[in-house]
């Protein structure tokens, strides 16, 4: 019986993941919550199958229908992102990355995008060191905490390299893709753009269109700003698009068909609510940020506006970010810390990053983020006792249950009932 022991023990830590959840302010920026549809196509038969090869000429067979939702995804995709080819193979960003490098440089080359301190992430370097490319942090202006356009320009003209890359995982404003692309053609530089963060708020019209600005090339996640299911996904022009999906087929062999089909649907959603929710989303960042601010917050970026985009960073003070994400997280409200420019390694993170996307969708406007911004006030300026701030925190969290922008909105945020009913039978079992 020790199987049906540890099989209860695991359905019930899912069933607590979920009543957990379901009482906390998850401020994440890199998550969001998926629809009740898109859950149901993560969990059809398509989760079961291989689909190796192009479409309609598979390796693999039994695939009709699966053409059929991979040609409607690749439309849907396309006529979206107005993108003249689009790759939803990558089962992540970070896979986007390294298809998109591995498909446009050599060994030796160089591609140049900002450093981890500066609000880049990981993988640029990662995936360039993968493919024995190596790595040039882009210049960073902390002031507009923006690419500094100038010091940009010198470094593509002396180094040229093989791909400039923009976009961060920190990323307040617009990265000034129109500056660097016109650079970056004069010294025949691919232009890429990472919008693993903003894809959603692209995708709504709220954000800058780095294709229409001169991007060659768009990577991205689909599950942070966009309505998930988790994914990866590379937007690009036309002469772009053999190399990119040989790449793809050379580095994914399974690529998650169920994922594919979920993705179409939060395509459909984005189509149908994208522009009200990415308008909610910037409005309420830009009030978190004032009202922190209000509060005596030391908010990133006072003098410009705080943020264009679903972020809000804050900076509480050298090698502090990771205790005080541990205090929010008592209290219930989920965060992380995140290196700042002037730290000088990670382990010294002094900021936190915000990210209001998942609360946006669970219909939270303007007065919420006001009180959210108490809260966390509560915890980094008065120091108050967790506990006692969670008591504020999940009756505010459990008046927002539902997911908005989306077709069906009867089911619960973070409520699974069959999970419920089969750990109740499993009890009677053991
Ligand atoms: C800018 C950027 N690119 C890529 C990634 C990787 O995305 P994924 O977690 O989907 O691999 C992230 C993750 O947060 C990111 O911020």
């Amino acid at each position: 019986m020790h199987y049906l022991r540890a099989l209860m023990d695991l359905l019930s830590y899912v069933e607590e993941h979920h009543l957990y959840r379901s009482k906390c302010i998850n401020l994440i920026a890199s998550e969001n919550i998926a629809s009740p549809l898109v859950r149901k196509l993560l969990s059809t038969d398509l989760g079961h199958r291989y689909a190796i090869g192009f479409l309609y000429t598979r390796i693999y067979r039994g695939c009709k229908y699966i053409d059929l939702i991979e040609a409607l995804t690749s439309y849907l995709l396309r006529s979206l992102f107005k993108a003249e080819h689009v790759n939803y193979i990558p089962i992540s960003g970070t896979l986007a990355n390294l298809i998109m490098i591995n498909a446009l440089t050599k060994p030796g080359d160089s591609i140049i995008a900002l450093s981890v301190m500066d609000g880049g992430h990981s993988s640029f370097r990662e995936c360039s060191l993968v493919h024995g490319v190596s790595m040039i942090p882009l210049p960073f202006d902390h002031k507009s905490y923006n690419i500094d356009v100038d010091g940009a320009e010198r470094l593509i003209r002396r180094v040229k390299p093989r791909i400039v890359l923009l976009g961060a995982s920190d990323i307040l404003f617009p990265h000034p893709v129109k500056e660097l692309s016109h650079i970056s053609r004069e010294e025949d530089c691919i232009v890429a753009y990472d919008a693993a963060h903003v894809l959603g708020l692209i995708a709504g019209g709220r954000f800058q269109d780095p294709l229409r600005e001169g991007a060659d090339i768009v990577t991205g996640s689909t599950h942070k700003t966009f309505f998930g299911p988790q994914g990866g996904i590379i937007l690009c022009r036309r002469d772009y698009s053999e190399t990119i999906d040989h790449s793809a087929w050379q580095l994914v062999n399974n690529h998650h068909i169920n994922r594919v089909a979920a993705l179409a649907a939060a395509t459909c959603e984005m189509q149908a609510f994208g522009e009200a929710y990415a308008d909610q989303v910037v409005r309420n960042a830009k009030k978190l940020a004032e009202a922190l601010y209000n509060e005596g917050v030391n908010v990133l970026c006072s003098d410009i506006g705080f943020t264009e985009s679903h972020q809000v960073i804050i900076d509480v003070g050298k090698g502090r970010a990771a205790g005080v994400s541990n205090r929010l997280e008592e209290a219930n409200i989920i965060v992380n810390p995140t290196p700042l420019p002037w730290d000088r390694y990670e382990g010294e993170a002094s900021g936190i990053r915000l990210g209001v996307q998942e609360v946006t969708r669970l219909g939270m406007k303007e007065d919420c983020m006001e009180s959210i911004a108490k809260l966390i006030a509560d915890i980094i300026l008065e120091r108050k006792n967790p506990s006692e701030v969670r008591c504020y925190t999940e009756p505010l969290a459990d008046n927002y249950q539902k997911i908005h922008f989306c077709f069906n909105t009867d089911d619960e945020a973070y409520r699974y009932f069959y999970l419920e009913y089969l750990v109740k039978e499993l009890k009677i079992q053991i």
